[in-house]
């Protein structure tokens, strides 16, 4: 059965989101694999980025990242990755449907809250990065 790796970003944990987000994924039906609260450092946040580095939003995404605690899970379920996209919805809030996590509980791009793999390729790596400290 395919997994996904979703967080609940240092601005989700610091306004008391995670049991909404958490409860979202359960009533969609999926089964939670993993859970942990965790401080990103700086190398761990340069490397579950690292797509994103020559990025001019880099930076301050690292910062972000590593503002505080994350909330980090692994979800199982058919579809796992293509559908917690959807549950989760655009990468800007404001772009973002009603309904969808970041739709409903975000506004700005830098501060959204929530991630979820992109792939099933990313979902393997960054299970592995988060749950079983391999950079
Ligand atoms: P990205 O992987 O494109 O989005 P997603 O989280 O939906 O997979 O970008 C990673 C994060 O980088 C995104 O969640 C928020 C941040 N970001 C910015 O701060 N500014 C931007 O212009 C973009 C595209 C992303
Ligand atoms: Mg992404």
């Amino acid at each position: 059965m395919e997994r996904t790796f979703v967080m609940v970003k240092p601005d989700g944990v610091k306004r008391g989101l995670i049991g909404s987000i958490v409860a979202r994924f359960e009533h969609k039906g999926f089964k939670l694999i993993q859970a942990k609260l965790i401080e990103i450092d700086t190398p761990l946040a340069e490397r579950h980025y690292s797509e994103h580095a020559a990025k001019p939003f880099f930076g301050e995404l690292v910062e972000f990242i590593t503002s505080g605690p994350s909330f980090a899970m692994v979800w199982e379920g058919p579809g796992a990755v293509q559908n917690a996209r959807t549950l989760i919805g655009r990468t800007n809030p404001s772009d973002a449907d009603a309904g969808t996590i970041r739709g409903d509980y975000a506004l700005s791009v830098e501060s959204n809250i929530v991630h979820g793999s992109d792939s099933v390729e990313s979902a393997e790596r960054e299970i592995k990065m988060f749950f079983e400290g391999q950079l």
